[in-house]
């Protein structure tokens, strides 16, 4: 898919006021700081559309791009960033549920998980979560650039084998460096597929 427009809509803390289009959506979600907004900006070839920061906790809003005229993006805050008060948690954690509960045009989520790390109990958490409220979702790992080739493919495997104690099979999944531009074409193709559906 060549991206040939990508604008910001809105920002919002109050589901009911996200775009009520119909228009077919994809969320990106993740720990803080694992990079989704960046991720966002690679696959939309825009240096900052979706702001970024090394300092966790940047996103602090559901972000509604829209995409070729024809699809939203969304970008979300990220969870587990132990810094945030007991308060904002308990917020964040009922305006990510509201999203996920009652976003009927969501076509997907994308799980971001940090290639380097080996599976969190909060990333599975959250997946299982996904799984038991019948949302589609598909791991990102991200941050590729990191590791070597061998590095990548022994991380995967462990993951996979950490999802498949609970899950009958491994979800779909895609490879990505927002630095060095991976994964693109994979990401991109496969919204491409979706959204024909
Ligand atoms: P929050 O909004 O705080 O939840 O974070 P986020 O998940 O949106 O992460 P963000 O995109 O802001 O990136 C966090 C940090 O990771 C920034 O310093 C990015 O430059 C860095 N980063 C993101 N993606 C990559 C990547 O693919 N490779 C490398 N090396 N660094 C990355
Ligand atoms: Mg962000």
């Amino acid at each position: 898919m060549k991206i040939k427009s990508a604008e910001f809509v809105m920002s919002n803390s109050d589901v009911a006021k996200c775009p009520k289009s119909r228009l077919p959506e994809y969320a990106f979600i993740g720990r803080s700081n694992v990079g989704k907004s960046s991720l966002i900006n690679m696959l939309t070839s825009r240096k900052s559309l979706a702001k970024t920061s090394g300092r966790p906790g940047k996103t602090q809003l559901i972000n509604h791009f829209l995409i070729n005229n024809n699809w939203h993006l969304v970008d979300l805050p990220g969870y587990g960033y132990a810094r945030v008060s007991k308060s904002s948690k308990k917020v964040f954690q009922k305006f990510i549920t509201q999203y996920f509960g009652s976003r009927e045009q969501l076509v997907t989520a994308f799980v971001l998980v940090d290639i380097r790390h080996t599976p969190q109990p909060i990333d599975l958490e959250f997946m299982q979560w996904l799984g038991e409220n019948g949302i589609p979702f598909s791991i990102i790992f991200t941050k590729a650039d990191k590791l070597r080739p061998q590095a990548i493919e022994k991380h995967v495997d462990d993951y996979k084998n950490i999802l498949l104690e609970t899950w009958v099979e491994v979800p779909n999944y895609f490879i990505t460096s927002s630095s060095k531009d991976i994964g693109k074409d994979d990401v991109l193709g496969y919204i491409d597929g979706l959204n024909e559906n």
